[in-house]
């Protein structure tokens, strides 16, 4: 039968201090004014790349080497954290959504059957993220959905759009929403009373992740379910344009609107007898909004009422918390991942990151599961975030504090494996703001410094990596690779991830002679570095999992 023990590793020995140091949207890109990992001072990933070159190499973070439908779509932390942590490639929430409007199999389960049951008398809701960035959601799925559902019965549906700008460029969400406008007319031409009821943008409304600000929840709430906000719309075109005209108005930072009919009635709000549906595939960003419509007992904001209805995830976001308890497809079953291995295999783990990328390196990590595996052997620490900010204001984020937690697991020698994710590049390079980035950039090595200093100390090993690519391509690029202009000849910013591969390096005093980067894994993966860790810990890994990278030879 099935057991967790696994083999000893034939040559490593066990018991080395492993740092596992993620940094976040820290891609390999060509030098120039746009990569800001380049253009910061970054001596300690310098010192890596520039040391031995059998223990620095690039591994994939994009496209179908983390689970995602094509090699046009760019990594993202969800997928890299699952693979990193999984160690096998698994069909990612994209692809399996994909498949079930494909076939048809989405409206025979029982999540669609379901909501279903309130077509008849109530509206059907669709709240989501409204862009083709294929991180959280996908235009073309909300489209299938909107034409599937209104065939198959419901008759009255509104749409609660989030506007993105930071999986796609800014300025797109105008014309994601006279998209949207335009296949809700054809669905009215047949019959269906769809409408645009609600939105505003992600990073203001319902998108908050790992409770980080609940309000953020509560603001989607008031305008969606309470139908709710300072800014009334009689369309959602015009919204989103006249709140694109305020000074540094963004996509993502667009307040909440409700769409309002000629009486000034909102034409959407949530009420008993409705069915709901989060068209994100993506748990992160959905699991808050998630336990607002589902739990009966909730504190975290006044829900002012609390309307009985039916509602189902586009997938289940959490498989601990078994959230929510209705869904449209079943997610990934990513189980038997390497936290879980190690754990029962005498690994004691630490693991670290600040509020916005907490999730990352636990959740994401032990496979879209909360909570521990083991109490006992492990402990996950949270470093509150910035609240109410934007991380160009405050580049270098808790990169210092999170490089200090680590350097104190490290020495108290509590631990084997201690964990971190180092937000900075992302969380900044998300925000557009190029000078900001190159100082986040320089933020996150100064971090990995302080890491790989602590590990020289107690004579340990570290893995350094990334999730995926991000601050090291700033700019929109043509398909020749130059930079592109808008119409006012600057240049278009790149707020979000790339498709560019990601450092792994190994090193430290702890690591056995010989180990180095085998070279028959040209195509090496994200998910190739789980057996990788497992390997330094002085195991072999599950025969399912990719392979290792390194090898050791004799010398
Ligand atoms: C976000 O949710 O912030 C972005 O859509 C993706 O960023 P992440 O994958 O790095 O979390
Ligand atoms: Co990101």
């Amino acid at each position: 039968g099935f057991s967790w023990k696994l083999n000893d590793h034939p040559k490593l020995p066990k018991g080395k201090i492993i740092a596992v140091v993620v940094l976040d949207g820290w891609g390999e890109a060509n030098p120039n004014q746009y990569n800001c990992i380049h253009v910061a001072e970054t001596p300690a990933m310098d010192s890596l790349k520039k040391g031995a070159p059998e223990k620095w190499r690039l591994v994939k973070a994009h496209g179908k080497a983390v689970g995602l439908p094509t090699d046009d779509d760019m990594g993202n932390s969800e997928v890299g954290h699952n693979a990193l942590g999984a160690g096998r490639i698994f069909a990612q929430g994209a692809k399996l959504v994909d498949l079930a409007l494909a076939s048809g199999k989405i409206y025979e389960g029982e999540g669609f059957k379901y909501i279903k049951e309130s077509f008849e008398t109530g509206t059907l809701h669709l709240i989501g993220l409204l862009s083709d960035g294929g991180v959280h959601s996908r235009l073309d799925q909300l489209q299938l959905l909107l034409k599937g559902a209104s065939e198959h019965g419901a008759k009255r549906i509104r749409v609660h759009v989030l506007t993105d700008g930071r999986d796609v460029l800014d300025g797109t969400s105008i014309g994601f929403v006279e998209t949207l406008e335009n296949d809700l007319a054809k669905l009215r031409e047949k019959g269906v009373d769809a409408q645009i009821a609600s939105g505003g943008g992600r990073m203001q409304v319902t998108m908050d992740r790992y409770e980080n600000d609940w309000d953020v929840v509560k603001r989607g709430w008031d305008a969606q379910v309470l139908g709710e906000a300072p800014h009334k719309f009689k369309s959602a075109v015009e919204a989103v344009k006249k709140l694109r005209e305020a000074p540094n108005a963004n996509d993502q930072y667009l307040p909440p609107f409700v769409i309002v009919d000629d009486n000034g009635k909102p034409v959407g709000p949530i009420v008993d007898g409705d069915a709901v549906v989060t068209f994100n595939f993506r748990a992160d960003r959905m699991v808050m909004l998630a336990k607002a419509l589902e739990y009966e007992d909730f504190d975290k904001f006044d829900r002012v009422r609390f309307p009985k209805i039916r509602y189902s995830g586009m997938l289940q976001y959490d498989g601990e918390l078994k959230l929510p308890s209705h869904y449209l497809v079943s997610p990934p079953e990513i189980d038997r991942t390497s936290g879980e291995y190690l754990v029962h295999n005498g690994v004691r783990t630490f693991a670290c990151s600040e509020t916005v990328k907490f999730g990352h390196v636990t959740f994401f990590w032990n496979g879209n599961r909360s909570g521990y595996f083991k109490q006992e052997m492990e402990e996950y620490v949270e470093i509150p975030s910035d609240f109410g900010i934007t991380f160009n204001v405050e580049p270098k984020m808790k990169a210092l504090e999170i490089a200090e937690k680590a350097r104190d697991a490290i020495l108290s020698r509590k631990f084997d494996q201690v964990r971190v994710n180092l937000p900075n590049s992302d969380m900044v390079g998300h925000t557009g703001d190029i000078e900001a980035t190159i100082v986040a950039c320089k933020a996150a090595d100064d971090a990995v410094k302080m890491i790989l200093d602590t590990i020289e100390q107690v004579g340990g090993i570290y893995v350094v990596t990334a999730d995926h690519g991000n601050a090291e391509d700033m700019v929109k690029r043509n398909k020749k690779g130059e930079p592109l202009l808008d119409k006012n000849g600057n240049i278009q910013i790149l707020t979000s991830h790339t498709l560019q591969p990601v450092p792994v390096a190994i090193g430290g005093p702890g690591l056995a002679p010989g180990v180095r980067f085998r070279e028959d894994v040209p195509d090496g993966g994200l998910a190739n570095v789980a057996a990788t860790v497992m390997n330094l810990h002085g195991f072999e890994a599950p025969a399912d999992y990719e392979s290792t990278l390194i090898e050791v030879v004799d010398n």
